[in-house]
């Protein structure tokens, strides 16, 4: 069984739709282990409560330094036992520290077809907004490895979604969620737990 660490900021959706893939069986094995926030108060929170998994809040306010709070981060997932990190809707953004130790090991949920709409900025709602603003027919979610550069690790999967004329930024990311995120990323999860996963020249290969 191996132990997954979800780090969260807001609603939680995206970590929802592991903790029932857990229920059904379908994340490959895997047990999420812990929930971390890095804001207090957060529906996410509320999520990981009613699911029975411990959670705690790390937040950046608390700490002296930028690498301070990386290395805190770092520690709490460290005390989860996690062997997998999943940032599921988190916005912080991770430090070299937090990097290096779990490298390889932390998969990222991003609403966009990654290379478009991606990297510093763009987040949550503004993504939507720019694929709106831009007027492309087809958007999505991706699935990632992390690295040191935003939203530029390898991609593990990605799922397309249509853009409808009469979107707005809040329809359109409801749907992206519905009919992208909430599929793709407990099928990456469930991958990876399931040692399906490698990355040969920096590209994944996915076994069947
Ligand atoms: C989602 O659109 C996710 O792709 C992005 O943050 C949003 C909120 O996610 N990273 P959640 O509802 O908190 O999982």
């Amino acid at each position: 069984m191996l132990r997954i660490a979800v780090l969260v900021s807001g609603g939680g959706t995206n970590l929802q739709a592991l903790i029932d893939a857990q229920k059904a069986g379908k994340l490959g094995g895997g047990e999420i282990t812990g929930v971390i926030s890095n804001k207090p108060g957060v529906y996410a929170l509320e999520r990981a409560a009613n699911a029975g998994i411990s959670s705690r809040v790390v937040c950046k306010k608390d700490f002296s330094s930028a690498q301070a709070y990386d290395k805190a981060l770092a520690d709490a997932v460290s005390e989860t036992g996690a062997e997998l990190v999943v940032l599921a809707g988190f916005l912080s953004i991770l430090g070299s520290e937090f990097l290096s130790r779990f490298d390889g090991r932390i998969l990222n949920i991003h609403p966009s077809l990654i290379p478009s709409f991606c990297g510093m900025g763009y987040y949550g709602l503004k993504v939507h907004e720019a694929v709106l603003e831009r007027g492309v027919k087809v958007t999505g979610a991706t699935v990632h490895f992390v690295s040191e550069i935003p939203d530029g690790g390898p991609i593990v999967y990605q799922k397309s979604v249509d853009v409808n004329d009469d979107d707005t930024p809040e329809t359109l990311q409801k749907r992206v969620m519905e009919n992208a995120e909430w599929i793709i990323l407990p099928r990456a999860v469930a991958a990876f737990c399931e040692g399906r996963l490698k990355i040969v020249d920096g590209k994944v290969r996915i076994k069947a």
